[in-house]
């Protein structure tokens, strides 16, 4: 008789440790499962403004442009010369591809389907439906004899 309740008490622990046991490891699966596929909301912080470099930065002076991050945004830095410098959203208007910087055609150039737009940031050519945002660029020297540095803002 006694040897019967013992065996229930173990046979009722062992149902509750392997439920449980069970129980965890599903918990444990699913939910890092179920937060990839919906992650929670996280708003990103706004940016308004980005230190670019300097005005002698060798990809600048190289390629006449270079693709910076504008928080989470791609922009395009023209350096039409030496205290001409233009930003606008590296993101074409028409599917999304990163634009480049063509120097001898004075265009910005889209390569996926051969858009242009004009120094303004204007679409010249080809599908882009609206034009490229302008961004701000200001230039700050923190000496006379050493390079300026350029500060991206949202106009
Ligand atoms: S994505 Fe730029 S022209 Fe189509």
């Amino acid at each position: 008789m006694a040897e019967a309740a013992t065996d229930r008490g173990r046979r009722r622990f062992l149902d509750w440790f392997l439920t449980t046991s069970v129980g965890g490891l599903l918990v444990s699966i699913l939910y890092p499962v179920a937060r990839f596929i919906n992650p929670p909301e996280v708003p990103e912080a706004a940016t308004n403004q980005v230190e670019a470099g300097a005005t002698n930065d060798p990809e600048l002076l190289e390629k006449g442009y270079k693709i910076i991050r504008f928080g989470s945004d791609p922009v395009i830095l023209v350096r039409v010369s030496n205290t001409d410098l233009r930003a606008f959203s590296a993101t074409c208007t028409h599917l999304d591809c990163i634009v480049e910087y063509q120097r001898d055609r004075e265009r910005i150039w889209c390569n996926c389907h051969n858009g242009e737009y004009d120094l303004s940031g204007r679409n010249v050519g080809g599908p882009p439906p609206r034009p490229l945002q302008v961004f701000q660029v200001h230039l700050t020297a923190t000496a006379p004899d050493r390079p300026a540095t350029i500060v991206v803002s949202r106009t």
